[in-house]
């Protein structure tokens, strides 16, 4: 892939918060950080469309409530067609973490993230997709 030079214009205030999104997220330079921030923003255009993306639903819940365990298996089940792995950790005495790897059109996995989400009793749900092209 061959890099492209362009000039960018900011106002002073949005430069200063991008030189400090450098620093923080550890950016090499505001070209990588700009072409980060540009990727994602297409990424999550792609989020209700048919097009074909991987990541991670990251689900946390209270496993003494045992039905609770048994729905968010039953959810794992019913759509084995997305789902590439799953992680479980037992965090403390009460809390499960679930790390669902899933693969597919994102308009499924937003449903399969709300499913989770639709469930009594869940403590978090977190859906991270990414493309799978350049
Ligand atoms: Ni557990």
């Amino acid at each position: 892939m061959s890099l492209k030079r362009f000039g960018v214009s900011l106002e002073e205030d949005v430069l200063s918060e991008l030189d400090q999104l450098v620093e923080r997220d550890n950016y090499p330079n505001r070209s990588r950080a700009i072409g980060y921030l540009v990727k994602k923003s297409i990424v999550e255009q792609k989020w209700n469309s048919d097009e074909e993306v991987a990541g991670a639903v990251v689900v946390v819940y209270d496993h003494s409530k045992l039905e609770l365990h048994k729905e968010v298996n039953a959810i794992q089940h019913n759509y084995n067609c997305l789902i590439l792995s799953g992680q479980h950790i037992h965090l403390d005495e009460h809390n499960c973490l679930e790390v669902i790897t899933v693969r597919g059109k994102a308009h499924k996995l937003i449903k399969l993230r709300n499913k989770y989400k639709g469930l009594k009793g869940i403590k978090n749900v977190e859906l991270v997709m990414s493309g799978t092209d350049d």
